[in-house]
């Protein structure tokens, strides 16, 4: 199977890369990716050499790229987005741009050439829950304009299917963490202040629930559907492990041997959705999927794996736009020989 990966240097992205070239020996991957803020050129550094596994730098929204690109493979797998909610609270547009502009291309694009898509969306898209959790049906009630743009997405990739008959499947995802993860998110943030004994800001009380899953599963998740799933269907994805924000960045301290004083209770999130719970039974009993990582397990490994890569951490900044390995190279690299 040739697959076009979008956003694969970002921390899904990358760990779905790396998972499935060590997994499948017969798939080739593209990778197309702007190298924005989230895009790490040191995640894939270890697989540039790979016969499998091409490069390039691009962007979604660039309707003869994605035009040349969908014409070349089998199948797409959209993780291509802005994604940090903070972000899109203090600058919406690019969310807008990215996240549904970039949709739209791609799909104009799956339409013209009859190709499969994999649309990577977020349990974001249901909004918060006071109770019980969200499945396949339930509502779409976005909050933040991060989220919104997710969900319009959904909505756009669903009246495709629809219409034009194209094969497209839907994911939802509960919050990932791990290694490769941009410290804009909680854990890597708590992770990486805590090493330097800077106080770590919690919104609110800290009370926020969200549902964590070990980026792996989430990998391993989305080829059970890449293999199995049926067309114009959502899959939730979940490994039901509701915690709290507090908790969490308790237990980040302890493994760390550092102080609960580095805790500073903040201003809160406009709008901060209080809990997310996605119901992953679907997933489960049709497509056969169990996880393997429990929290503490996963917890562990995210941490060791931030305290063994401060050179990953150090870098961050260098591999912003402007400042990127690949600047004066040509905007196509091909590693394939
Ligand atoms: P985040 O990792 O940004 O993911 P999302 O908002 O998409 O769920 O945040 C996870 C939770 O942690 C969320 O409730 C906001 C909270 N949070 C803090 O309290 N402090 C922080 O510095 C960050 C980044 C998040």
């Amino acid at each position: 199977m040739n697959i076009l990966v979008t956003g694969g240097l970002g921390f899904i992205g990358s760990n779905f890369i790396l998972k499935t070239l060590s997994k499948f020996q017969e798939y080739t991957i593209t990778n197309i990716d702007a190298c924005l803020p989230g895009s790490n050129f040191r995640n894939l550094e270890n697989i540039q050499d790979d016969y499998r596994y091409n490069f390039i730098k691009g962007n979604i929204t660039d309707p003869k790229l994605m035009d040349k690109l969908i014409s070349e493979h089998d199948i797409i797998i959209n993780f291509a987005a802005e994604s940090h909610v903070d972000r899109s609270i203090s600058n919406p547009r690019p969310f807008f741009d990215t996240n549904i502009f970039g949709v739209c291309t791609i799909l104009e694009s799956v339409k013209k050439f009859n190709k499969k898509l994999i649309q990577i969306s977020t349990d974001e898209v249901f909004g918060s829950l006071e109770q019980g959790s969200a499945n396949e049906q339930s509502l779409l009630n976005p909050s933040s304009p991060y989220s919104s743009s997710k969900a319009s997405a959904e909505l756009i990739g669903n009246s495709y299917h629809i219409t034009y008959n194209l094969d497209i499947i839907i994911t939802r995802c509960t919050n990932n963490f791990g290694p490769r993860q941009f410290p804009e998110k909680l854990i890597p943030k708590v992770i990486l202040l805590a090493e330097q004994n800077k106080k770590i800001p919690i919104y609110g009380s800290g009370a926020n629930i969200r549902d964590w899953i070990f980026v792996d599963d989430h990998c391993e998740a989305i080829h059970n559907v890449l293999l199995n799933g049926k067309s114009g269907k959502s899959y939730n994805i979940s490994a039901e492990n509701e915690i709290d924000n507090i908790t969490i960045v308790k237990k980040i301290l302890s493994l760390m041997n550092k102080s609960e004083d580095l805790i500073e209770f903040v201003e809160d999130r406009p709008g901060h959705d209080f809990r997310y719970s996605l119901d992953s039974s679907k997933l489960r009993t049709e497509l056969q999927w169990v996880q393997k990582t429990n929290f503490e397990e996963g917890l562990k490994k995210t941490v060791n794996w931030y305290m063994s890569n401060q050179q990953w951490c150090k870098d961050l900044d260098r591999n912003y736009e402007g400042n990127i390995p690949w600047k004066n190279k040509s905007q196509i690299i091909n590693n394939k020989k």
